[in-house]
């Protein structure tokens, strides 16, 4: 019986592994996503049912697992170089001479690829099973971040094909932009900064302690050279390249060989403002040496390969007009001025408005109403305005000044010292009245369907809604009233709004809008306290105790909950019954809603696998020991949170009890 599970685990992961490669890698799913699923949900049941025959290669454990502390060092077997800058076909003609002359022949062959606009990293192989991905860090050490590479899909955890005993290989993991901008919108949203480029975001998740949130991330690789191995060599770089294909990498199908310098011009020709098709960004082309045996001939500088040279090109610029400077106000309350441009084509879309962040950055461009100006879209999504062109021009406009008050209220706008932006004091300004509405009613927070923008604009507008519980007042008339509202849509409105009482905890603290608290605190917050009423009593040591939760978001939380008008909305809100209990608190496990700290070091586990165990059972790990905690699991050596637990007379377990409680 026993075995025949252990035969259908290995079934299921080799098929979900060539699934993923079809859709990941080669793009040609041959499965629905349904079907997908269904293998996934059955892998799984069956490993809940084994769990000792989880390995870290399993296609279930990408999901992420509980944060790390922190990363450890990797020292690179071989170096990871960096490449030499060439920036116009003359500075690459020069590298061109220089590998002529130290090969001492004009017959080169070249490949060419794209350069991909992303974080270099490293992956380790041994008996074809990814056991360690690293960062470049500074080309000799860099950073262990396993953990959050094995959640990227097109990263294979084991091989395919003749692959060698031990193979590293390196590549570049990227966003692609429709992911960015995707993640971008979630986090405006949820009041977290945004990425300024895709290069920035991939880097960010990748170095976050949480692995699940990388999981969450669209990251994406592409594979294009070899550092370590052991095993046959490769002969020429395409050829390795062909190699990782088979191993089931995923290779740049951009990659071409190149018989001449004219070849490589060409390309260079091609791939000029050719680059905005792509669906992630480039910073130019990698020109490389295409035979094996003439690039260790040439050999590498302690910083450069001089078999490789990178062709970069400039970042795409236009010239426009400012015709406006308008100043829009944010659920917040910021107030954030954007210019108005003629519009403008650059990098693949027309542009025709552009942001200038804030009054800092319009006084040190010096940007007025009317001003011929130099925008650049390298990589940014959102446009910038680099300088102004005619200055000096006769006539100028004056000097553009922020508004003494809210655009949108007319109160009084406040900029905080050490801060950059101005926001509006007014809690009730009608703008920041309806951002907040619609967010409360977005998809991840409460969910109500048919209330948008021109409802929300209209139910403000006319007094009927001035805070979040005023919705529930609405009845079928007042929402029938409305401009282009038929009876049916009313009706609709109404029953959706009904519906999202039941929306549960987490969604209506994200809804609330508290400044820091995206979807994912909030998930956290629901599941420690359990309840709104505990939550919104909890202190702020406490608040700043879970794992995730820095001071910055306690101090926040303590805020709202301590303001007067938040409490009347929240009172208000139990009484038009939402659901403000979390259903089933921390899975529910038999551990359910302890509080556990671990000190010293595991002898039968890591930190992290304890930490696993621990909220898999529906507990919770925090840093540091408190009057809140439950267990102090101690290890050998443990540190002063040992001696603190005794004072507190916290409960303390050895590895063994705790062994016994999981
Ligand atoms: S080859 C020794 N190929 O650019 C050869 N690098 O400044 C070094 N990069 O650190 C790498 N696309 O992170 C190579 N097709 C490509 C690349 C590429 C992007 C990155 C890589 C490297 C940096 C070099």
């Amino acid at each position: 019986m026993s075995e025949s599970d252990r035969q259908k685990i290995e079934q299921f992961r080799k098929d979900i592994q060539r699934h993923d490669h079809l859709y990941y890698v080669k793009d040609q799913p041959e499965i629905t996503d349904r079907e997908y699923d269904r293998l996934m949900e059955q892998l799984k049941q069956l490993e809940a049912k084994h769990p000792e025959w989880v390995t870290p290669e399993s296609p279930t454990q990408r999901v992420g697992g509980a944060p790390a502390e922190g990363f450890d060092t990797v020292v690179h077997k071989v170096p990871m170089l960096s490449l030499d800058n060439t920036y116009n076909v003359e500075e690459l003609r020069d590298f061109h001479k220089r590998v002529v002359k130290n090969l001492g022949t004009e017959e080169i062959e070249y490949v060419v690829e794209l350069k991909i606009d992303g974080l270099g990293v490293s992956l380790t192989y041994k008996n074809g099973k990814f056991v360690q991905g690293a960062t470049r860090g500074d080309g000799k050490t860099g950073e262990d971040i396993t953990a959050n590479l094995r959640t990227i899909k097109s990263i294979p955890l084991t091989l395919a094909g003749k692959f060698p005993k031990e193979l590293e290989v390196r590549g570049e993991v990227y966003m692609n932009r429709k992911g960015f901008e995707k993640l971008n919108q979630q986090r405006e949203k949820n009041e977290e900064a945004p990425f300024a480029n895709p290069r920035n975001a991939a880097a960010g998740s990748l170095r976050l302690l949480d692995s699940r949130i990388t999981a969450s991330r669209p990251l994406d690789i592409w594979v294009y050279n070899v550092g370590y191995f052991e095993g046959p060599a490769f002969k020429s770089h395409f050829e390795m390249l062909e190699g990782l294909r088979e191993f089931g990498f995923r290779t740049n199908p951009s990659s071409r060989r190149c018989q001449s310098f004219e070849d490589i011009e060409k390309m260079i020709g091609e791939w000029q403002g050719k680059q905005a098709t792509l669906d992630y960004d480039v910073d130019g082309l990698v020109v490389k040496v295409n035979a094996i045996a003439a690039q260790n001939k040439l050999g590498s500088t302690n910083k450069h390969p001089r078999w490789a040279a990178a062709f970069k090109y400039e970042a795409e610029e236009a010239e426009t007009v400012v015709e406006k400077i308008n100043v829009q106000v944010g659920r917040t309350g910021a107030i954030t001025p954007v210019a108005e441009l003629t519009p403008v084509f650059v990098s693949g879309s027309t542009v025709s408005r552009a942001t200038l962040h804030n009054e800092d950055e319009i006084t040190k461009l010096d940007v007025r109403v009317g001003d011929k100006v130099v925008i650049i879209k390298a990589g940014e999504i959102i446009p910038k305005v680099v300088r102004v062109l005619d200055r000096d021009r006769k006539g100028r406009k004056p000097k553009f000044k922020m508004p003494k008050t809210c655009p949108e209220c007319d109160s009084k706008i406040e900029r905080p010292e050490g801060e950059a932006v101005w926001r509006c004091v007014n809690a009730a300004c009608p703008a920041q009245l309806k951002e907040r509405l619609l967010h409360f009613a977005s998809r991840n927070a409460m969910d109500i369907d048919h209330l948008g923008t021109a409802i929300v604009d209209q139910l403000v507008d006319t007094g009927k809604v001035k805070s979040f519980y005023q919705l529930y007042d609405l009845k079928l008339e007042d929402v029938s009233s409305l401009e282009r509202m038929a009876e049916k849509s009313a009706d609709n409105l109404i029953n959706a709004i009904e519906k999202s009482k039941q929306a549960g905890l987490a969604r209506l603290v994200y809804g609330l809008g508290i400044r820091h608290v995206g979807q994912r605190v909030a998930q956290v917050l629901a599941q420690t306290y359990g309840s709104m009423d505990t939550l919104s009593d909890a202190p702020y040591e406490d608040l700043e105790a879970i794992d995730e939760i820095g001071p910055k978001i306690a101090e926040s939380i303590r805020e709202f909950f301590d303001e007067k008008h938040n409490k009347k909305e929240l009172c208000k809100l139990k009484q038009h019954k939402l659901v403000m209990i979390q259903g089933q608190k921390a899975g529910g496990g038999n551990l359910s809603g302890k509080q556990f700290v671990l000190t010293g070091t595991l002898e039968s586990l890591t930190r992290d696998e304890a930490k696993r165990k621990i909220v898999e059972a529906g507990g919770r790990v925090t840093s540091s020991v408190s009057a809140k905690t439950d267990y102090v699991v101690a290890g050998a050596d443990p540190g002063s949170k040992l001696t603190k637990a005794q004072k507190l007379g916290v409960e303390i377990l050895t590895e063994k009890e705790f062994q016994k409680l999981i």
